[in-house]
């Protein structure tokens, strides 16, 4: 069991758990077998490590509110990734360093099997807070640890790391992430310096005094003015730097998460490519000490349409990477045990043009295999009307070689207009090949895998429940070697506070 030191917050995190255990499950727009907080705000991913037989997930929370704010990490742990055990928060902002809120981070396991977390200590200025004007005054690096009676205490000495190295933006320094290195302790963290975004490399002994080691990479006025939530990932060998620019102009100013590979010891910015092409996919971050490289992200929602909930934000499901010469493939991780079942299939199927295939479901996976042809156009229409007077549509454009989503036809009641992500180009090595698409539709949440991994998109709608049709069709006759549907079932979900 690990609980933090303060019972006080920690009881009043929990108790809000207890209280509105269960108020949410019959809300049409929650999605059912997405990793998720029991409610409230949630965002970035944090601390994912397997230890002790469990993949422990803890997360940005507001136990509070169902927008952000007040930022606490919740925790979950799974052995599977269908059933799920709420844990008792284990940070709350509770102490004057880290008043504005405990933000992301990462955790470790010691030589002594001990449960260490690193995160961002978040303060605006005195007094005031984001709500009402309040500016960042400072971010700062903290550690915690699990003591004898597995409660989590803050260190003494926090603020571990107090201030960036010289010229980085002391309100821009955060989301540590620390792992091991050969017999000493890593840890980098994202930064911004004139207006550049940067990776901070530091390293430790103890995980308690850090010397700056200096800057991995930087974006050098090509990619966004501040990276967040840097990660390191061994690929089959091949180290791979994955982090999250804002904002970034390229990108019709989304903030988006992508790597880049290290060539000749070196990171170069013009060589980053996404991990996701869908808008609301953030902050992935790696399973520390999983033999396999698993990550989950962020996805975001928008806020304005969930507010009358007690929820917002979900995590993805696991994605195990792989490395390719195309590119980072990222697959749903074959260790996670979903419940479905089978509920429609149809093999050697040709479909001419203006004919449809049509099916219903908002908890499902869709997964098609189809010949790579030179013409025409598929579609594939998810959260439709029946009378197709709205939909979020997948474009594969055969002629253009493309694949790219389409919202404006969505009944998303978004204030503004959706963004449709980024357009992909179909790798070169496909070409003449079939073609798999696997889909997973969860209420309010799509997760879209093809060309094996390489091209994935993940969009967050808010369509109206009713519209939960699903409509493939071709504008020119196509061949689909296999269609699937599955149902799958809620995942289940239980907690397990400290008492
Ligand atoms: C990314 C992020 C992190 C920060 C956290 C705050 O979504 O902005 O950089 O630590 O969210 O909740």
């Amino acid at each position: 069991m690990i609980v933090q030191k303060e019972r006080f917050t920690t009881k009043s995190a929990d108790y809000e758990i207890i209280s509105q255990w269960g108020k949410n499950v019959n809300d049409p727009y929650r999605p059912v077998y997405h990793p998720i907080a029991p409610h409230g705000w949630m965002n970035d991913p944090n601390g994912l490590i397997y230890y002790d037989g469990w993949y422990h997930v803890f997360y940005q929370w507001n136990p509070y509110d169902s927008k952000w704010g007040n930022i606490h990490w919740g925790h979950m742990r799974t052995k599977d990734f269908n059933n799920w055990i709420h844990m008792s928060c284990v940070l709350s902002p509770d102490q004057e360093y880290d008043r504005d809120g405990c933000f992301s981070g990462s955790a470790v396991i010691d030589n002594n099997n001990k449960l260490h977390l690193v995160y961002t200590c978040n303060r605006f200025e005195k007094g005031k807070h984001q709500y009402n004007g309040g500016v960042l005054t400072s971010q700062a690096q903290c550690l915690a640890s699990v003591d004898n009676d597995g409660l989590m205490i803050k260190s003494e000495l926090n603020p571990i790391i107090k201030t960036p190295p010289t010229n980085g933006d002391k309100t821009d320094f955060r989301d540590p992430k620390v792992f091991r290195e050969h017999d000493y302790w890593c840890m980098l963290v994202g930064s911004r310096n004139n207006n550049n975004g940067e990776i901070l490399k530091y390293t430790s002994k103890n995980l308690v005094d850090w010397n700056y080691e200096g800057m991995i990479a930087k974006s050098e006025g090509k990619l966004s003015y501040m990276w967040e939530c840097p990660d390191l990932l061994k690929i089959e060998n091949q180290e791979v730097l994955m982090f999250s620019p804002m904002n970034v102009e390229q990108y019709n100013g989304l903030s988006v998460s992508g790597y880049i590979k290290k060539e000749n010891n070196d990171y170069n910015a013009n060589k980053f490519l996404l991990i996701d092409y869908g808008p609301n996919f953030y902050a992935p971050q790696s399973f520390n000490n999983s033999t396999k490289t698993i990550i989950l992200g962020w996805i975001s929602m928008p806020t304005m349409n969930y507010l009358n909930h007690n929820w917002c934000g979900a995590l993805s499901l696991p994605r195990e990477l792989n490395d390719s010469n195309d590119g980072i493939k990222s697959k749903p991780y074959t260790g996670m045990c979903l419940e479905k079942k089978l509920i429609y299939k149809e093999h050697n199927k040709e479909l001419k043009c203006n004919e449809s295939i049509m099916l219903n479901g908002d908890t499902v996976e869709l997964t098609i295999n189809t010949v790579v042809k030179s013409t025409g156009r598929l579609f594939i229409k998810l959260k439709a009307a029946n009378d197709l007077s709205c939909y979020s549509e997948l474009i594969v454009d055969y002629n253009n070689k493309k694949i790219k989503l389409d919202l404006s036809n969505s009944d998303c009641q978004f204030d503004e207009k959706p963004s449709n992500g980024f357009e992909f180009d179909f790798p070169k090595s496909i070409n003449n090949n079939n073609l798999d698409i696997q889909i997973f539709v969860d209420k309010t949440i799509v997760e879209i895998f093809a060309f094996d991994g390489l091209y994935v998109n993940t969009f967050s709608v808010f369509s109206k429940p009713v519209n939960k049709t699903i409509f493939i069709l071709a504008d020119n006759s196509t061949i689909f070697n296999s269609v699937h549907l599955f149902e799958i079932e809620p995942t289940i979900h239980s907690c397990s506070l400290n008492k």
